[in-house]
């Protein structure tokens, strides 16, 4: 066999078996390897062309027709393979990421606020539209704030009545008295009228003041931690018609109807003269059942004429001005209005209670 026929035997075994192998890369990596391997600068292509030096100069334009065409098959057939690879990739991808519309979706459990929350933002809400501001006093509070500017002396019985948790290790002042975890919301009362003074405001003032309470007191209608909403206003001839006017106003509002109100004469060191509040009980209509205890009232709230003593601890000048106050538990109102018959529930935080009365947001 001639030179020439032997090259062009080796170029066409070599297209065949090239054409063979592009026809059976498995990806777009392996044909890759293959173009390098046939057609790179140290490939099989360049191998056999080493023999064309040994050829008869005339033999060499024949054989230069040869390779030409070898290169062009061998590169319409990477690129068949590699349009056909590339079709199968993006089949593969298409079947890989495919989404099942038809499977049911993952529920996401939504929250839903505790009913003392929602009890607190109705019952502020009720009297932020009403002008009053909205204002909130420190957890962690003095024996000042707590007390004494609330007219409750040291001395004073209602000091032990509250059940309060002082914090031996914290103390205030210079004289370093205990600090301790508020017993009602009441402090707020001084720390806005001190503000309004220091930022030299001066009445009228309205404040409603919710906030976490504590007292170290835990049975059936007792939590050491519960909630209050204090609501106060300062004004020049503020009188008890304006406190009763608010009280009714805000009550039907609370309960979304018109409820009855009756204000029974009582004792806080802070107010004077001072009322606690019942309404007509929500549950008989005041005909008397087990909850009012037959009386057909309920008991709702304490309240009262700020005590001038009060006024005069921030700086208020109680001949000038004066005003009424009145502090409610959050989870009696709520207890009230949703017919919520043990404290306890509130703070076990079983699911069952916080679904059926917590409110979805
Ligand atoms: N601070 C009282 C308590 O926690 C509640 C209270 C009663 C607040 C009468 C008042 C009020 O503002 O006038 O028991």
């Amino acid at each position: 066999m001639s030179e020439l026929d032997a090259l062009k035997e080796r170029l066409s075994n070599l297209q065949r078996d090239a054409l063979a192998a592009f026809d059976g890369a498995a990806d777009l990596a392996a044909l890759n390897q293959l173009r390098v391997a046939y057609l790179g600068k140290k490939g099989a292509l360049t191998e056999v062309l080493k023999g064309v030096g040994k050829l008869a100069p005339a033999d060499r334009p024949v054989i230069g027709k040869f390779v030409n065409q070898t290169k062009q098959a061998l590169a319409e057939a990477l690129q068949q393979a590699e349009a056909a690879l590339a079709v199968q990739a993006k089949a593969a991808r298409i079947a890989a990421e495919r989404v099942d519309v038809s499977m049911p979706g993952r529920r996401r459990p939504a929250g839903a606020l505790h009913p003392v929350q929602q009890g607190l933002d109705d019952l502020t809400s009720i009297f932020a539209q009403m002008g009053f501001a909205v204002a909130e006093g420190p957890e962690i509070e003095d024996e000042f704030h707590n007390f004494d500017a609330l007219n409750i002396s040291p001395e004073h019985p209602a000091r032990a009545m509250h059940d309060t948790f002082f914090m031996q290790d914290l103390r205030a002042g210079d004289d370093g008295e205990p600090m301790l975890l508020r017993t009602h919301t009441s402090p707020v009362q001084i720390r806005a009228m001190r503000r309004l003074l220091d930022n030299g405001g001066e009445p009228p003032l309205a404040v409603v003041a919710p906030g976490r309470v504590y007292r170290c007191d835990y049975d059936v209608t007792h939590s050491p931690m519960f909630h209050q909403v204090e609501v106060f206003k300062v004004d020049r001839d503020v009188s008890m018609a304006h406190l009763k006017g608010v009280l009714q106003h805000f009550l039907s509002a609370y309960f979304e109807k018109e409820v009855a109100i009756r204000l029974r004469p009582h004792y806080f060191p802070f107010t004077e003269p001072s009322a606690e509040v019942d309404i007509g009980c929500v549950f008989c209509a005041g005909k008397g059942c087990r909850i009012c205890k037959g009386s057909g009232w309920i008991e709702v709230l304490g309240s009262g004429m700020i005590h001038p003593n009060v006024l005069n601890a921030v700086g208020i000048d109680s001949n000038k001005f004066s005003g009424f106050a009145f502090g409610l538990g959050v989870e009696r109102m709520v207890m009230l209005k949703q017919g919520i018959p043990d404290l306890r529930l509130f703070f076990e935080n079983d699911v069952r209670f916080l679904r059926r009365m917590g409110v979805a947001l």
